[in-house]
């Protein structure tokens, strides 16, 4: 399953994402005000419970969030998201995964992963600005469903159709929100017109 956001601020803010001539520190902080608003749209259905507050006035009957929420950044791309959703939640967990694609196979080689033990029970977050193959998203909700997790949900800033046919095939259960399904990848396994390497375009490393 997925959603697409389309909502106007997400669109206009990914245009400039996108754009070649946008540097690493204005590239970071839309990075950042992305995942802000597809996180608040990935979280719609999480639960609630009653509490009851004293206003100045009365008593109102007010909800707050009832769940552990764990993020899972894909390193180290997805660390890029890691203030957009920290913005939303202050109070969620953070494990994180180190997956990168090798350069000629494309396949995602896994190198590092520390998660904290509530990944077992609460709701998993995964932030990647990229799903392209899918290859390290399928490998990351391979990991966390090993680890315990059941309910885990996918936020990336562009994918395209041969990824997310990938994460839905390996994993149904899962939710997908994303700002872009591009057309295609390239020869290359770059998603096109995608926004070019985001770990790169992020931490200034081209
Ligand atoms: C990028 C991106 C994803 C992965 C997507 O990471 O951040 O993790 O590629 O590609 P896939 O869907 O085909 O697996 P990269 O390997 O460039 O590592 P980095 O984040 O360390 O730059
Ligand atoms: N990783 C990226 O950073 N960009 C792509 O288009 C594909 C993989």
């Amino acid at each position: 399953m997925h959603e697409e956001v389309k909502h106007p601020c997400v669109q206009h803010k990914l245009a400039l994402i996108r754009n070649e001539d946008t540097g690493h520190k204005k590239f970071r902080e839309l990075a950042t005000e992305i995942t802000m608003f597809l996180c608040y749209e990935a979280l719609k259905n999480v639960r609630l419970k009653k509490i009851e507050v004293q206003t100045p006035v009365a008593k109102a009957q007010c909800h707050v969030i009832d769940e552990d929420i764990v993020v899972v950044p894909i390193l180290r791309a997805g660390v890029g998201m890691l203030d957009g959703i920290l913005g939303l939640i202050p109070t969620a967990r953070v494990g994180f995964v180190g997956m990168y694609r090798d350069e000629k196979t494309k396949e995602p080689v896994s190198y590092y992963h520390r998660l904290p033990p509530q990944t077992d029970g609460g709701v998993c977050i995964v932030i990647d600005p990229m799903l392209a193959t899918g290859g390290s998203t399928v490998a990351t909700l391979d990991l966390l469903k090993d680890k315990g997790a059941t309910t885990i949900i996918v936020v990336c800033i562009v994918t395209c159709p041969e990824g997310l046919k990938k994460v839905e095939q390996a994993h149904p259960d899962v939710v997908v929100y994303t700002a872009a399904i591009d057309a295609h990848l390239n020869e290359r396994k770059y998603i096109v017109p995608g926004l070019g390497d985001a770990g790169d375009r992020l931490f200034g490393t081209s």
